[in-house]
């Protein structure tokens, strides 16, 4: 089904809820990503970020609710990471998303092997292009790693730049970053953040999750703000010109819940 008047979105979710037996994790989700939109995810621990994460990369499936990526409607009854894959929807993980003791250009095609036509995998070839991801698309230069070097060698900030860089190889049109930068150093998160730039610059999209708002203000075009699974704000940078005006927001917000409970 063919839903056009979203076709101009990455993805859109429509009345997505989420429960856990009987915990509701998510509730009446209505949010869209436009095509080269950087989405900031705020939200407490336990808000149902990760949950949203799990859902549109086909890791969960919603109790009930609809999905479009790029206008067209999810059957959830197939899809799976496999299936978000194709889609163009790549998630990066802190940790997981690498093999630590492989030379990176192995890194690059787990999983969508380059073959020859004898059915080998065709090295050469798949090194050209790790090197070629490194060089124009990630913009390591110099530094002595090569596409030779083993994951373990490379900074935290470098591995969240590997993963970036092999999503945005593989056209991903929405990469999702559940705090990249969780355990990194100041310059490390630096890169990130650069990294998440270059998404914005290639055309794609992103939904950028992190506790740390300082970060997610300077990546991202818009604000939604999850509070026990639920949407509660929905901000443009035009609403919050600056930080400090998001940190406010923030603050008063839950301020005023305080007030609720009293
Ligand atoms: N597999 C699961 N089984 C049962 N409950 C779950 C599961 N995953 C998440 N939950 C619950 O759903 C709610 C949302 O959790 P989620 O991990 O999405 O939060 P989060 O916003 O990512 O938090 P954090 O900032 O700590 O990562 C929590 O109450 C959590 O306990
Ligand atoms: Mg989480």
């Amino acid at each position: 089904m063919v839903d056009s008047p979203a076709a101009q979105y990455a993805l859109r979710m429509v009345n997505i809820e989420k429960y856990f037996g009987l915990v509701c994790a998510l509730r009446n989700i209505n949010m869209e990503v436009g095509k080269n939109e950087i989405i900031g995810l705020i939200g407490d621990n336990g808000a149902g970020k990760s949950t949203m994460v799990k859902i549109l990369t086909g890791v969960f499936r919603p109790t009930s609710g609809e999905l479009y990526i790029a206008g067209r409607r999810v059957d959830f009854r197939t899809y799976d990471v496999q299936h978000a894959h194709k889609y163009g929807i790549e998630t990066v993980y802190q940790d997981k998303s690498l093999g630590e003791k492989q030379a990176l250009w192995r890194n690059f095609f787990i999983g969508r092997q380059i073959t020859n036509r004898f059915g080998f995998i065709d090295v050469r070839r798949e090194k050209e292009i790790a090197n070629e991801i490194m060089v124009n698309t990630i913009g390591f230069r110099g530094r002595g790693i090569t596409v030779d070097s083993k994951v373990n060698k490379l900074s935290g900030g470098e591995r969240q730049g590997v993963a970036i860089g092999r999503a945005m190889h593989f056209e991903a049109e929405l990469i999702i970053l559940d705090e990249p930068t969780v355990a990194l150093s100041l310059k490390e998160v630096n890169k990130v953040i650069n990294f998440v730039h270059g998404i914005k610059a290639g055309g794609k999209a992103c939904i950028y999750i992190s506790h740390s708002i300082g970060d997610v203000y300077e990546v991202s075009d818009r604000f939604v703000v999850l509070d026990r699974g639920e949407i509660v704000g929905n901000l443009t940078k035009k609403d919050v010109p600056t930080v400090k005006d998001l940190d406010d927001y923030l603050l008063e917000y839950s301020h005023g819940l305080k007030d609720k409970v009293d």
